[in-house]
């Protein structure tokens, strides 16, 4: 156990002088480390999309015409939406965050920016200041907010497009990096003066690619990263970039897209991160199979143990998940969503202590029984019926073990300092089982 409390310490410390390029100041290390005790948050995928309901990438995807796409401004009500429904759904879940798209890729904002061309909620016959309103249901609840905020774009006509934007038809386009960029920050300051964002959350760097085929570039761009971040770091706010690359010295947050950390398993997007240490990390998932928004005819949903099982996976290697729901076009978010973080939430009721504010344990690291822990507390968690007995190396005395979620005590044997649990899933102790084993 001595080895697990100093690895948990390593983890801390490194947070403080992880770059020399970059100073770790105060209020960032202590943002970070609040980032990484949360541990579960929920994302929101909504904008235009959310009426056509063939998930986020329709514009692209569907060949849509994007002057036609975009007149949906004119016809978007989501009548429904009502930012308190959907903080109580967070909340009850167990999560302690939302993270949510101010402006995804169609480059439709969800608030009333002053900046912009027009193309924003202020000019839809809805109006309402959604993201305003959510910030304050968040206040309200003591959730986080966090902001998704799209570098590519597909709107606008001075986006230097690449791989993915080129094949969406903006008339009159010509790329102006340095308009972009100044529409950006302004965009930027906005949302962190009004809502106070505990992130911005970037996405689609990746579209500038480089073809392995011939070597050749779709487009090359430098977005001066530094000077963005910097102007984030001014105002006290995290920065996180998915861009399925290494991360960069003042990147806050690891991210990784639909694979746990380190596993590379779809390796489509993470087989070039290597997992750092250093920082909190964040792996984002889907619930509706495939998509981020919404999608009509995708009835396959994860189920609550999915859920969970994946919070847990990812919890064991030191990183928060990030569960995606994409609400309708009418501003419900889906039955099968919803029923989902209701059984999410019954587990956090009783295991939330096993989650919250752990580190991630190297003991028994598979995808069948993982570990956190906490303090002097280790917590095993039994995520498969049949996989109900382990061994491991100790260093100290236990004191106790027990189920955490009925609290039925369980003998552990200890043998030649190696400990044996084996549990027998008791009926009142819903999935994942849970063992908390105090040490002395
Ligand atoms: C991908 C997709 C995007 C989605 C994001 C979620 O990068 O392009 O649609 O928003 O992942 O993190």
């Amino acid at each position: 156990m001595k080895k697990l409390f100093l690895a948990g310490l390593a983890f801390l410390g490194t947070l403080l002088t992880f770059a020399a390029e970059y100073k770790v100041e105060d209020w960032n290390f202590e943002a970070r480390k609040k980032f990484a005790e949360q541990r579960f948050g929920v994302y929101f995928h909504w904008g235009l999309y959310a009426n056509y309901a063939q998930g986020e990438w329709y514009l692209k995807d569907g060949k849509v015409n994007e002057e036609a796409y975009s007149r949906m401004m004119y016809g978007f009500y989501p009548s429904k939406f009502n930012a308190r429904e959907w903080v109580k759904v967070v909340k009850n879940a167990g999560a302690k965050y939302i993270t949510i798209t101010s402006r995804h890729h169609d480059g439709f904002s969800l608030w009333p920016t002053k900046v912009d061309d027009g193309y924003n909620i202020a000019n839809t016959p809805f109006k309402r200041d959604i993201l305003g309103e959510i910030a304050e249901a968040c206040r309200e609840e003591g959730i986080q907010l966090n902001f998704y905020y799209s570098l590519m774009d597909w709107h606008r006509k001075d986006y230097p497009a690449g791989y993915h934007a080129m094949q969406v038809e903006v008339p009159g386009r010509k790329g102006d990096y340095a308009s972009y960029k100044k529409f950006m920050l302004a965009q930027i300051a906005e949302l962190i003066e009004n809502y106070k964002p505990g992130n911005i959350w970037f996405d689609g760097e990746w579209e500038h690619v480089k073809h392995e085929e011939d070597g050749t570039w779709t487009r090359k761009l430098d977005w001066e990263f530094d000077s963005i971040y910097d102007f984030i770091h001014s105002k006290k706010t995290l920065v996180a970039n998915n861009n399925h690359q290494p991360i960069r010295p003042k990147e806050d947050i690891q991210l990784f897209e639909r694979d746990l950390p380190g596993e590379a398993a779809g390796a489509i997007f993470s087989a070039n991160q290597p997992m750092v240490n250093d920082r909190p990390i964040e792996q984002c998932d889907v619930i509706q199979h495939g998509v981020w928004g919404y999608k009509i005819a995708e009835n396959r949903f994860r189920t609550a143990d999915d859920v969970v099982a994946l919070i847990v996976r990812a919890a064991a290697k030191n990183s928060n998940l990030l569960m995606n729901i994409g609400p309708d076009g009418s501003g419900q978010l889906p039955k099968k969503a919803v029923e989902v973080m209701e059984g999410v939430g019954k587990w956090f009721a009783k295991n939330g202590e096993s989650v919250y504010g752990t580190s991630g344990c190297t003991i028994a690291l598979g995808k069948d029984i993982v570990s956190t822990r906490k303090g002097r507390d280790l917590y095993l968690h039994f995520l498969k019926p049949g996989v109900d007995e382990i061994s491991f190396k100790i260093d100290g005395e236990i004191k106790g073990a027990k189920y955490l979620a009925c609290g039925k005590e369980l003998p552990v044997k200890v043998k030649d300092g190696v400990a044996t649990v084996k549990i027998s899933r008791p009926k009142d102790c819903v999935f994942d089982i849970v063992v908390k084993l105090s040490f002395k």
